[in-house]
């Protein structure tokens, strides 16, 4: 079990590129699966669940050429199964993508359910639903056996879908199955997240027919075939750009933040700021600063889907929260258990008191170092967080949770002024859960 060491209270100064959206390219490798020719994607991670999706679609038989530098080019039309048994479709939430996927290159589908679930219930229901009202058989939930979904079509049919949760997976994956499909598939109420357009752009540019992605209603029009034979670069990482603002912010830093999109961060820009940090922005780049002597602000979140404040740094922000003076509240309305991680928090000096989905604050906080564990991906930023602020030596366990989302946040972090350093095998029996996102 690896881990991280952080000897904290290194004011973070300099600059750090962002790299490729995680979810994004996700949901675009599973599109990729449904093209009739090849593509090449640019700007891709090199982080764990991506590398779990590649191997994941080797094994249906598409051809993954790594070219460097994030490059891949990706030939889909071998694919030969429509079955994803793969284990690692357990490990990743994103693998229920290919449900979508396989349905529309297959009319058929069977795959796991996708990765266990570290803060509540995380059902696929309107995923299912959504495939059952376009033509789908397989789609109760009495249907999944064995923990296997199978689900078969005699044709996909465009439907008239409202989603009755605002659902970033459902939204994805009911374009997918839509694009192919015959006639025009309207999904009401959809996500509007970054990376359900960036999905749909790179649909758009493979030869699909989506509109309205980024808004609540998105209209699909089937298309007989997706050529592909295009490039395609995967948008900056918003929560991974969103992570390295809030380290600027608890080291009372100077981080200039490269290659992110301003307006995904304005959720957390704005709170930033009225919490005292100063804040400059230019096209692709935020810089983040704050002074010893500023006075940090009380204020209160609350997470929501896309463009509220995303749930997927509400641990990050919780760490800033502890920075500010008085009373805050971070207020979870996406997820109903994703305050898991506070007793690690607490366990390094916060003071925190959860109330159901709000989580109290009472700052400011001088972190000490201690031994925590990374209970999740976010969960486990959070802690690197709290450790780059605390006092003394923090050691986050279970630091391979961190790397199924954060490209080298090791060397990114050390280039800024961090001491931390990775340790293998560190083993603790303290650890817990098994966590995805
Ligand atoms: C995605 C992200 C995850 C993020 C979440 C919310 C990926 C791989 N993961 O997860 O990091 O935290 O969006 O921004 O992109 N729901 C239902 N029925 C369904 C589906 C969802 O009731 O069929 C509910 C969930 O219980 C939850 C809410 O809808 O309360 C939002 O979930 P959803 O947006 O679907 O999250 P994911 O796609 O799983």
């Amino acid at each position: 079990m690896s881990s991280y060491k952080i000897e904290g209270g290194k004011k973070l100064r300099g600059d750090v590129n962002i790299s490729g959206s995680k979810n994004a390219v996700l949901g675009i490798l599973a599109a990729a699966m449904m093209l009739d020719g090849p593509c090449k994607i640019e700007n891709v991670p090199d982080i764990v669940d991506v590398q779990a999706m590649l191997e994941i679609c080797e094994t249906l038989g598409a051809k993954i050429n790594p070219c460097g530098g994030g490059v891949f080019e990706i030939d889909p039309t071998n694919i030969s199964t429509y079955e994803a048994t793969h284990p690692k479709v357990k490990n990743i939430r994103a693998s229920y993508y290919l449900l979508g996927a396989l349905l529309t290159r297959f009319k058929k589908a069977t795959m796991y359910m996708p990765g266990g679930c570290n803060f509540g219930n995380r059902p696929i229901d309107l995923h299912l639903k959504g495939f059952q009202k376009m033509g789908a058989k397989g789609t109760r939930s009495t249907d999944i056996r064995d923990g296997i979904i199978r689900i078969v079509a005699d044709e996909l049919k465009g439907a008239h879908i409202f989603l009755d949760v605002v659902s970033v997976g459902a939204t994805i994956n009911l374009m997918l199955a839509a694009t192919k499909a015959i006639g025009v598939t309207t999904i009401e109420n959809a996500a509007k997240e970054p990376h359900i357009v960036d999905v749909a752009n790179f649909l758009n540019a493979m030869g699909a027919n989506i509109k309205g992605a980024g808004t609540d209603t998105i209209r699909i029009k089937g298309v007989p075939v997706l050529p592909g034979g295009y490039s395609y670069s995967v948008i900056p990482d918003q929560i991974e750009a969103g992570t390295y603002m809030i380290a600027a912010g608890v080291t009372r830093g100077d981080v200039t933040i490269h290659n992110l999109i301003p307006k995904h961060m304005e959720p957390l820009t704005v709170k930033m700021i009225e919490m005292g940090f100063g804040i400059e922005q230019g096209d692709d780049w935020i810089r983040v600063f704050a002074n010893e002597d500023t006075e940090l602000e009380s204020t209160n979140f609350k997470t929501r889907p896309y463009p509220g404040f995303p749930t997927d740094l509400q641990p990050q922000a919780t760490v800033l929260l502890c920075m500010a003076n008085g009373m805050s509240r971070m207020h979870e309305n996406v997820w109903d258990n994703r305050f898991q991680y506070i007793p690690e928090l607490q366990s390094m000096g916060a003071s925190i008191t959860v109330m159901e989905r709000i989580a109290l604050i009472n700052g400011p906080v001088k972190f000490c170092g201690a031994r925590v564990t990374a209970l999740d991906l976010r969960a486990g930023a959070a802690m690197v967080l709290a450790g780059l602020a605390a006092e003394g030596t923090t050691t986050v366990m279970a630091a391979n949770r961190i790397e199924r989302g954060y490209e080298k946040i090791v060397e990114k972090l050390r280039a800024i002024g961090a001491d931390i350093i990775y340790v293998e095998d560190d083993v603790d029996e303290h650890i817990v859960t098994v966590a995805d996102e």
